[in-house]
């Protein structure tokens, strides 16, 4: 089935969307990106798009640190990427993956006096960490600190931290890797956030540890108190508590909950999948499908044709 884009104010088959060599973003890492997930209910015959909004006001803020001006308003964007979505009439879990840009074919490092341009497209995507429980490593490499290059703006060019650490880990033969902050406090995986269980609570690395603030983050830290009374303590975690947690699991995008089995050849408790782990687990993947009427509102459907649609 082919893949479309938003690309230059139209869709275009995917193969189409093309950038010139000389594009700011490219030389320079001058662009925003989202990972935004549609997730496919064949029951309903409907993708539920989780978060759309969030996502988008994520972007926008992004935007202003780079000094980004995008040519759409928030509603259009969310319009633009339904739209694109029920183009590409995909009827499996996708992965929409929008760029905002320096889109000016001119070299120079800089962020003023250039062109900013948004794209978007969709493609098929199933689980990101193929595991049920992830091997970990702590990674040599240290997560960029806010003065450095924002690690609370998804910044193109910021990611070549990430894909260090992310190399280092699988040629290590592990699943993922696990980042410091620059003073050394655990700040979060190559591509997801971090949670350990701790006396029964939940903890989670602050913004201050040099964080993404994660849409997933977010949804868990709600699930947990919403769903189950469980308060999550964001505060400095040390690396030897990685080792003692009773639990331990990362949340993404792309990643969803995966549960971390063991992180520098220690097992996490037994190395199972720990209670918690399982339950949120659980309410999240109902969530993100459309299958919890409670959260109904996190879920933009894409499908018209759906019968969920028509019922409204
Ligand atoms: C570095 C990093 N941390 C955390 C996350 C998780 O964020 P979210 O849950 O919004 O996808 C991502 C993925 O977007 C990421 O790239």
């Amino acid at each position: 089935m082919p893949s479309y884009a938003f690309f230059h104010n139209k869709f275009v088959p995917l193969s189409e969307a093309k950038i010139g060599v000389m594009t700011h973003a490219l030389h320079y890492g001058t662009g925003l990106f989202e990972g935004i997930r549609g997730n496919w209910n064949s029951e309903h015959q409907q993708i539920y798009i989780f978060r759309l909004k969030e996502h988008y006001e994520r972007l926008f803020n992004g935007c202003r640190v780079l000094k980004i001006e995008l040519p759409y308003t928030m509603d259009e964007l969310c319009r633009i990427t339904v739209e694109l979505v029920e183009k590409c009439g995909f009827e499996e879990d996708i992965y929409i993956r929008p760029l905002a840009y320096k889109s000016s074919e001119s070299l120079g490092v800089r962020l003023h006096d250039l062109e900013s341009d948004f794209l978007v497209f969709a493609i098929p995507w199933g689980r990101y960490l193929d595991v049920d429980k992830a091997r970990c490593v702590v990674s040599s490499w240290r997560r960029s600190d806010d003065n450095v290059t924002p690690p609370q703006a998804k910044i193109t060019g910021n990611y070549v931290n990430n894909a260090l650490a992310k190399t280092e880990a699988v040629e290590n033969d592990f699943d993922e890797a696990i980042m410091l902050s620059p003073d050394g406090h655990v700040s979060e995986g190559s591509g997801e956030n971090i949670f350990l269980v701790r006396d029964g609570k939940l903890v989670t690395p602050p913004i201050y540890n040099n964080i993404l603030m994660g849409i997933t983050r977010n949804t868990v830290i709600e699930l947990a108190r919403n769903e189950f009374g469980m308060e999550t303590m964001e505060r400095p975690i040390v690396r030897s508590e990685l080792y003692t947690a009773q639990e331990c699991f990362l949340t993404g995008t792309a990643a969803h909950i995966t549960p971390i089995g063991e992180i520098d050849h220690r097992k996490i408790a037994d190395g199972e999948i720990g209670e918690i782990t399982k339950k949120l687990q659980q309410i999240y993947s109902d969530i993100i499908r459309g299958n919890n009427p409670k959260y109904l509102h996190w879920c933009t459907p894409a499908y018209k044709k759906s019968p969920v649609v028509e019922r409204k």
